[in-house]
């Protein structure tokens, strides 16, 4: 069956079982590696997806479900050429630093901003609190986000 959705704005179609996991179409069908596997399981956030404006762990979901659906992935975050404002904030802050858990985390950040979210500490946690990091200890990924918050879209 051909399944129909949206990435980053562009039309998709793809003739996959609907089962096959979200993660492996956008990362081996569709060549966008920026969404990266950690735990394979729904814990580590490192796969995070915007599916219609929420997040989710595209490592759970098959592609059946996302039909009709619009799919945005780090890759589409930033315009051509440029940075989003959260990805400069994260290079200037030291947010990133191995990076796996990046991608997820700017995710579940642009969605916190889509929905008004403002540079308040304990906001900020608990919309990342899907989101797991091992290099930062978060306060820098915090930083990040909250200087993200405070600057025009
Ligand atoms: S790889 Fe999907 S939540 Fe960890
Ligand atoms: S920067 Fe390494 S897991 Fe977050």
């Amino acid at each position: 069956m051909t399944y129909r959705f949206t990435v980053n704005g562009e039309e998709v179609a793809l003739d996959v079982p609907g089962m096959r996991r979200l993660l492996d179409a956008l990362r081996e069908d569709l060549g966008l590696t920026g969404t990266k596997e950690g735990c394979g399981e729904g814990e580590c956030g490192a796969c995070s997806v915007l599916v219609d404006g929420e997040v989710v762990d595209s490592c759970l979901v098959p592609v059946c479900q996302v039909a009709g659906a619009a799919v945005l992935t780090v890759e589409g975050l930033a315009p051509a050429g440029g940075l989003d404002r959260l990805q400069q904030a994260f290079l200037e802050t030291g947010g990133a630093q191995c990076g796996i858990c990046t991608p997820g985390m700017l995710i579940a950040a642009r969605a916190f901003l889509d929905q008004g979210g403002e540079p308040i500490d304990e906001d900020i946690r608990e919309a990342i609190a899907g989101n797991l990091c091992r290099c930062t200890g978060y306060t820098k990924i915090i930083d990040a986000i909250a200087l993200a918050a405070q600057r025009p879209g």
